[in-house]
């Protein structure tokens, strides 16, 4: 079974075993993709699908020193080198879309603030480089704000397929900003966007659709972790809202989600 085609959107995967996202942090202080990671995926090209490791769509969506983005243009050409190799070996690769929301240090993201849904703080210490420092309380962002989050989130993506990804997968999972939105002890906002398992889905739901309508759903997918106590989410996300996020996305969609 695992060694059987599938067909995923647009695409046909040779066989099932999908490449999870792992972030590796090489890619310098400009966040660009360079020989080493080109070469890191190349090799695994013979997997079904590649998910790139989590790629920031902002500056201030960076969550850790080294990791690469996909904003500017040297980020997108650096990506290129990478989906040329994988393709040249006959594969296929998503770029997966992270905003690290409130995991993050303004130390990391070149003094940006750090943004979040409510100005809730994780419980700890974040590397950083000039070493570990507690993490900061976000700037919760306003209604106003939010829609340029989901832009972003739309140009990174857009900017995925100028790279040559096959397709994109907004990271909504482990902790970072959309999660911090589903998840009810960093979500507790007052608005439309807290509270209710369907409020709290809401800007998930919103830059999902905004970026299906960039790119069309047969080349997105979405990442979820509903159990997940990893970092920023001491507590799992309500069950309640999880299937709530999954069942509007694939009701929408039908496109590919994981967890
Ligand atoms: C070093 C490391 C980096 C990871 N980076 C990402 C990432 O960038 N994006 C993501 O969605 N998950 C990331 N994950 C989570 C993995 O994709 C995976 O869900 C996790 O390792 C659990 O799978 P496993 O039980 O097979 O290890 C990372 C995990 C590890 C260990």
């Amino acid at each position: 079974m695992l060694f059987s085609p599938l067909t995923l959107g647009e695409l046909e995967l040779p066989n099932r075993l999908v490449m999870a996202p792992l972030t590796r942090l090489r890619a310098g202080e400009k966040g660009v993709p360079g020989p080493l990671i080109a070469e890191h995926y190349r090799q695994r090209a013979s997997l079904g699908l590649i998910v790139s490791e989590g790629t920031y769509p902002a500056a201030a969506g960076q969550a850790y020193p080294g990791q690469p983005g996909i904003v500017t243009q040297e980020q997108v050409a650096g990506w290129k080198t990478v989906t040329d190799a994988v393709h040249a070996e006959g594969g296929r690769m998503f770029a997966q879309i992270m905003h690290g929301g409130r995991v993050s240090h303004s130390d990391i993201t070149g003094g940006l603030p750090i943004v979040g849904p409510s100005a809730v703080a994780i419980d700890g210490v974040v590397r950083t480089p000039a070493g570990k420092q507690p993490y900061p309380v976000p700037h919760p962002l306003t209604t106003d704000e939010l829609p340029m989050v989901i832009q972003e989130f739309v140009n990174a993506s857009l900017n995925a397929i100028e790279a040559g990804f096959d397709g994109v997968e907004p990271h909504a999972a482990n902790g970072y900003l959309l999660h911090e939105f589903l998840a009810p002890n960093s979500n507790v906002r007052t608005d439309s966007y807290g509270g209710s398992p369907e409020n709290r889905a809401r800007f998930v739901i919103e830059t999902i659709n905004a970026v299906v309508a960039a790119l069309g759903a047969n080349r997105v997918g979405l990442r979820i972790s509903p159990s997940t106590t990893s970092r920023a989410s001491p507590r799992p996300m309500q069950r309640t809202s999880a299937p709530h996020t999954r069942s509007s996305w694939t009701a929408s969609h039908r496109s590919t989600w994981h967890t």
